[in-house]
């Protein structure tokens, strides 16, 4: 049935869309249609801009150590592969409905309020999480600045590791900060951003040219160490297709590459950003594939070669988990390019960090709005505009995480989120090929349905590659969300009620 609102209701209500226009309409750029001025290169270097982070600067150092040896490697080029189909289905999801926003706005006006509140939740789980973790991986970088500076924090203080359990105090206090900072609705200007980025790629550059002069062949043997009984036996911590197929539990060998794939996948989240600006592309049939697939293989080279350098310098086993590509260099005595890197590191993935921050309080206001959430949540604030309330609320609930978690169980619990979005994201795009062929679409996958099934399967594979305890923590995460859109959201659905979204209300 379809209402003057434009909202179309099956299935008990669970499957209601908002319709385009409605979508339109709440948007925050309404009026207008957001100009069509972004080029394949302008979407490459954006994308470049958000993807490396925390994956490359720190996990490439831990999986290479615990999991994967130098074929850590290739276990970015399976992340980047699985990612490249993601891509795909993505643009065109991004696409389909011509609104600017999240997949969560996407879903909502397309696949129903359910699917809709699910990747929503999941999206805060993993821009939440996502923030927690590099903050974290912040904090490995400034910690190697101030070692070089003779200053030492007591080990108590830096966090969670190897089972000590510690608090990481600057990670939160960086959360805090950037939850400060976007209270107080101050943003980056794109000069700035501009320049983090060049810092950035250009410190990641560094490791490779200069570092490629202290590789010492025998680091490289074996290329894939032989596989080894994993240290706990067969329990939760392994991965899920080892406990499904009492597979002996092993690292490193062939299967260790897949292991090592579904947690280096992190440094890869962040492309999807770049399909969501497909609206403001001046032919994005041509140049949103471009932009993003453009940015992915980028950054896979870029990946690649960092990792083949690093454990070409180091013995994998002796690699730093904290502040790998930095400590690399303090290894071969050049603690100069090691002190450059941390610099460079801590402040791109500051901006990562604040991206990240953003884009949930964002999710989370938008839900609030829709009514799927409690109302105080789209509180705006009187001076700054902000959502300052839910700002707050997962600001702190980030920084307290970041302090007390560690890097990969967050990585990991993050990597399943987001995979799980692809998977949906991926059927949505055969569903929707189906149900509304008459909606416009800017980008098409090609070979529906043969990419959108193969990604599934890449997606759900490297998910079934993390370890059991990362899908309980997952399936707590969604069976609560459900739990609450149950008793909450669906009863308090603006949609639901034929009522428009909240007006921000100002406190
Ligand atoms: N891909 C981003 C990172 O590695 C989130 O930090």
């Amino acid at each position: 049935m379809t209402t003057p609102q434009g909202t179309r209701n099956s299935g008990g209500g669970m499957f209601r869309t908002k319709s385009v226009e409605q979508s339109m309409r709440d948007t925050e750029e309404p009026e207008h249609a957001l100009k069509k001025s972004l080029s394949a290169l302008d979407l490459t270097v954006f994308g470049v801009g958000v993807i490396i982070g925390t994956g490359i600067f720190v996990l490439t150092g831990k999986i290479a150590k615990e999991t994967a040896g130098p074929a850590v490697a290739l276990a970015f080029v399976v992340a980047g592969l699985v990612c490249a189909l993601a891509a795909l289905c993505y643009a065109e999801f991004a696409s389909t409905v011509p609104v600017a926003g999240s997949a969560y706005t996407f879903a909502y006006a397309s696949l129903g309020e359910l699917p809709a509140w699910i990747i929503g939740w999941d999206l805060i789980l993993e821009m939440a999480l996502g923030c927690a973790v590099v903050a974290v991986g912040w904090s490995g970088y400034v910690r190697s600045l101030m070692d070089t500076a003779g200053l030492h924090l007591p080990d108590a203080l830096t966090g969670t590791r190897d089972g000590d359990f510690g608090f990481d105090i600057l990670a939160c206090l960086l959360v805090l900060l950037l939850t400060g900072i976007l209270i107080a609705g101050m943003k980056l200007s794109s000069r700035v951003s501009a320049v983090v980025v060049a810092l950035k790629v250009s410190v990641v550059l560094v490791v490779i040219l200069v570092g490629a002069f202290f590789i010492t062949g025998s680091n490289y043997n074996p290329f894939i160490p032989p596989s080894q009984p994993g240290e706990a036996g067969n329990d939760i911590t392994s991965p899920l297709i080892q406990l499904m197929f009492g597979w002996a539990p092993t690292n490193f060998g062939v299967m260790g590459i897949f292991t090592a794939a579904a947690v280096v996948f992190f440094a890869f989240i962040g492309f999807d950003i770049v399909a969501t600006a497909a609206e403001e592309t001046k032919n994005p049939q041509r140049d949103v594939p471009r932009g993003i697939l453009g940015s992915l293989l980028i950054c896979t080279l870029l990946y690649v070669l960092v990792s083949i350098v690093v454990t070409g310098m180091q013995k994998y086993t002796e690699l730093s988990t904290d502040a790998p590509l930095a400590d690399a260099f303090k290894s071969v005595g050049h603690p100069f390019w090691a002190g450059l890197i941390s610099f460079g590191a801590a402040v791109g993935l500051t901006t990562v960090c604040l991206i990240l921050l953003m884009g949930q309080t964002r999710v989370f206001f938008a839900m609030s709005r829709d009514g799927l959430l409690p109302k105080p949540f789209s509180v705006v604030h009187p001076r700054f505009g902000t959502p300052y309330r839910s700002t707050i609320l997962l600001g702190v609930i980030v920084a307290i995480v970041a302090g007390f978690t560690s890097i990969d169980e967050l990585a990991e619990l993050v990597n399943i989120g987001t995979l799980f979005a692809f998977v949906v994201v991926a059927i949505g795009v055969v569903i929707l090929r189906k149900k509304r062929p008459d909606l416009p679409r800017s980008f098409r996958t090609p070979l529906v349905p043969f990419v959108p099934i193969l990604s599934v399967a890449a997606s759900f594979w490297l998910m079934l590659n993390l370890p059991a305890e990362t899908w309980l923590r997952f399936g707590i995460w969604m069976v609560l969300g459900v739990i609450i859109y149950f008793l909450y959201g669906r009863k308090h659905s603006r949609l639901g009620k034929h009522l428009p979204p909240r007006e921000p209300v100002v406190d």
